[in-house]
């Protein structure tokens, strides 16, 4: 957050900005590249913080600084954690369940506690993002970021290619027609579909639509994220690097992942 502590100031007290750490350190721990390419991205004028461009010999306060190379938000606040889960068929994407239905929450660690971005429907497998730093999860789910998702569809029957057109293109649902998608048939009855919308059911509905119902849904990738040697239930921590490829793919720039 811009503070006017943390843009400093002139006068007789140091300012913030000369005891914080030296932003190409920051930038290094949390995964952006060596200590040399963050001074090259800073001298290259390609680094901000708090909105305005750094130079080198910034230093900077990670707790309290909103960093940001090439316009995408570099998470560098201590205590953040992204776990990436493979969610299993039957938990539900909620912090509580009134039914009492096991929840994603539950199956990460309790501290810190993290909340889930976006969901997945309880009948839906795979991969969801689980984590406490909320800028990340609202820049992951607001729409006009539009990170893509993909998913394995397994469904009634084999759509035809005129069907897979339709689903490409986009079919008409009852919010709306839906933005093209990324389509394509891997086996008779098994589609691959990456959206950037995040609607409600919303790969179900579209394959209702084109007449081929969903039997079994699998989120296979978020942005640059998969992991296929994930388990059902298993998880882990990202790597700083790839919550920074996430954080890319969900820039303000219009990058899309
Ligand atoms: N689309 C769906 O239909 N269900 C999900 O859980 C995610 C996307």
């Amino acid at each position: 957050m811009a503070t006017p502590e943390s843009r400093g100031g002139e006068g007789g007290s140091p300012s913030p900005e000369a005891e914080g750490e030296r932003l190409q350190k920051v930038l290094a721990r949390v995964g952006v590249g060596s200590r040399r390419v963050c001074e090259d991205l800073i001298a290259d004028g390609r680094v901000t913080v708090n909105g305005a461009v750094a130079v080198l010999g910034r230093r900077v306060d990670p707790g309290r600084d909103v960093v940001e190379v090439d316009g995408a938000l570099v998470p560098v606040r201590p205590g953040l954690v992204t776990y990436l889960l493979n969610k299993p068929a039957g938990v539900v994407t909620t912090a509580r369940d009134t039914h009492g239905r096991p929840t994603v929450v539950s199956l990460v660690p309790a501290e810190p506690r993290v909340f889930p971005v976006g969901r997945l429907d309880a009948a839906t497998e795979g991969l969801l993002l689980l984590t406490n730093d909320g800028d990340l999860a609202h820049r992951l789910t607001h729409p006009s970021f539009g990170v893509r998702k993909e998913y394995l569809a397994e469904v009634e029957g084999t759509p035809t290619p005129g069907e897979l057109r339709r689903l490409r293109e986009g079919v008409e649902l009852d919010d709306g027609v839906t933005a093209p998608a990324r389509v394509s048939l891997v086996a008779p009855s098994l589609v691959r579909i990456a959206i950037h919308e995040g609607r409600n059911r919303q790969v179900r509905r579209m394959c209702t639509a084109i007449g081929h119902p969903v039997v079994r849904l699998v989120r296979t990738r978020i942005g640059p994220l998969a992991d296929p040697s994930l388990a059902p239930g298993g998880w882990r921590v990202l790597t700083p690097e790839e919550v920074r490829s996430l954080a890319a793919a969900a820039g303000g720039s219009g990058s899309r992942g």
